[in-house]
């Protein structure tokens, strides 16, 4: 089974403009397009969406020597699903958001945000012990990005891109769930996988960036049909689709989980990949 395909998995966001973050991604306009759907369902966001585990945090503090009231920049913070987990280890992070609905739940958690991209943000060199980016970095465009990220950034400053990663459903219930998005929404077959480890070359071709590296911390929700199928309606390529072909496709979905049991024990993997400025 596929479950990267319609999941948080090989971030699915991704898949529709994943030809490539590096200057070839599809038409530009569609990127933007489905890059700025996610506020049309920011309180589902926020409740549905998985988080990050504790240990993800302690990974990238450790790594980059953090401190409480140490200043960190988060490139699309979204709801906040990482900003709080550094927020409550007292990092002072400085939140970019473009979209409004999803920066007006992000302020409900007492968390200010500064309402642009980071394409559009006025660089602050040197200003950040951290800059990091959950689940959002493959929205940012432009070449320059990595080395605007590394310049935000003060000598021995760390930056952290991550994302969480669904692992694939095995077995009757993943052949099960490839045949309900065959039957409606074939085009999501499969997906597109999303090669996170470019990362890895990305970020060691910025001169300023050094010591680069990956680490995968394993974890796992369990998740019920509802909150299954309400997680699938945040997902952009799900936003993006016809409102009856998308309740069609998360009718059936929910049925597959509900002939298996009624919970999916979903398996992610965090891919968080580090580098420090020189
Ligand atoms: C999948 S959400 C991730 C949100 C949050 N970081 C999380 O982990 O849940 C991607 C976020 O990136 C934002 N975004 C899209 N394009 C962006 C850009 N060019 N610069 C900054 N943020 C962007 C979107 O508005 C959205 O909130």
């Amino acid at each position: 089974m596929t479950g990267a395909r319609e999941q948080p998995g090989a971030d699915p966001e991704a898949r529709l403009v994943a030809p490539s973050r590096s200057g070839a991604r599809g038409p530009e306009v569609a990127a933007v397009e489905q890059r700025l759907v996610f506020g049309e369902v920011a309180e589902q966001y926020d409740q549905a969406r998985p988080s990050y585990p504790d240990a993800l945090f302690d990974t990238v503090i450790e790594h980059g020597g953090l401190a409480p009231g140490d200043a960190a920049l988060e490139i699309g913070a979204g709801t906040g699903k990482a900003t709080r987990g550094f927020v409550g280890r007292g990092i002072a992070v400085h939140a970019l958001e473009p979209s409004p609905g999803m920066a007006a739940v992000l302020r409900g958690h007492g968390i200010d945000v500064e309402e642009t991209t980071f394409e559009d943000w006025p660089a602050r060199p040197g200003a950040f012990r951290l800059v990091f980016a959950a689940q959002a970095w493959h929205w940012v465009q432009g070449a320059d990005r990595y080395e605007k990220a590394a310049s935000a950034l003060a000598p021995g400053g760390t930056i952290a891109l991550f994302w969480n990663q669904g692992r694939e459903w095995t077995g009757d219930m993943g052949a099960d769930n490839d045949a309900a998005y065959a039957e409606h929404a074939p085009h999501l077959v499969g997906g597109r996988h999303f090669d996170l480890d470019r990362e890895l070359d990305e970020l060691a071709a910025v001169p300023s960036l050094t010591g680069v590296s990956k680490r995968v911390i394993t974890w796992e929700q369990r998740y019920s049909t509802a909150e299954w199928v309400t997680m699938l309606g945040t997902h952009s390529d799900h936003r993006i689709l016809p409102e009856e072909q998308r309740a069609r496709l998360h009718a059936a979905v929910g049925d597959v989980i509900e002939r298996h049991g009624g919970f999916v024990d979903f398996v992610y993997d965090v891919n968080c990949y580090l580098a420090t400025r020189v």
